[in-house]
C-alpha cells in the first residue's frame, strides 16, 4: 500500500449547505488525515488556471462560474492510496450515476454543483496541491 496525497475541494454548494464537517468526518473515518485546509473564495483567475485541462469543453464558463459562487474549502489528504480512496468516498462525477453512501450521492444536486472535487492521479495531485499548498512539503 502507498502513502499518497490528493487534493480535496469542498465547492460552494457543499459548503452553503453546511455540510463541511460530515464530509471531513469521512475523509477521517476512510482513515485520510487533513494535512493542509483553507477556507478562501477562488478568483476567476485562479479557478481558471486550476481547470486549464478543461478550457475547451462546452462546460468550462460554468464550471468556473460555480467554482466563484462562493467560499470553498481546500484541503490536502494523506492516507493509504488516498487517490483512489478518496475518488471512492466522492462517487461518480454526476450525482444521479453517484453510489449511495458517497458524498455527491448524499449532498450533490446536479452534474453542475457536485459537492467535491478530488484529483485523478498521483501526478495530478502533485499539481493541484502545489497550486493551492506551495507551501507544502
Ligand atoms: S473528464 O473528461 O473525466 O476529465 O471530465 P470530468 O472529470 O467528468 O469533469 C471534469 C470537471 O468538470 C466538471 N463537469 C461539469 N461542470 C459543469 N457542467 C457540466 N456539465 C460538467 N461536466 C463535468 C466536473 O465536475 C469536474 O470537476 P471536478 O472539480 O474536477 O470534479
Amino acid at each position: 500500500m502507498a502513502i499518497e496525497r490528493t487534493l480535496s475541494i469542498i465547492k460552494p454548494d457543499a459548503v452553503a449547505k453546511n455540510v463541511i464537517g460530515q464530509i471531513y468526518s469521512r475523509f477521517e473515518g476512510a482513515g485520510l488525515k487533513i494535512v493542509a485546509a483553507r477556507m478562501t473564495q477562488l478568483s476567476r483567475e485562479q479557478a481558471e488556471g486550476f481547470y486549464a485541462a478543461h478550457k475547451e469543453r462546452g462546460f468550462f464558463k460554468d464550471l468556473v462560474d460555480f467554482m466563484v459562487s462562493g467560499p470553498v474549502m481546500i484541503q490536502a489528504l494523506e492516507g493509504e492510496n488516498a487517490v483512489a480512496a478518496h475518488r471512492d468516498l466522492m462517487g461518480a462525477t454526476d450525482p444521479k450515476k453517484a453510489e449511495k453512501g458517497t458524498i455527491r450521492a448524499d449532498f450533490a444536486d446536479s452534474i453542475d454543483a457536485n459537492a467535491v472535487h478530488g484529483s485523478d492521479a498521483v501526478d495530478a495531485a502533485k499539481v493541484e496541491i502545489a497550486y493551492f499548498f506551495p507551501e507544502a512539503k
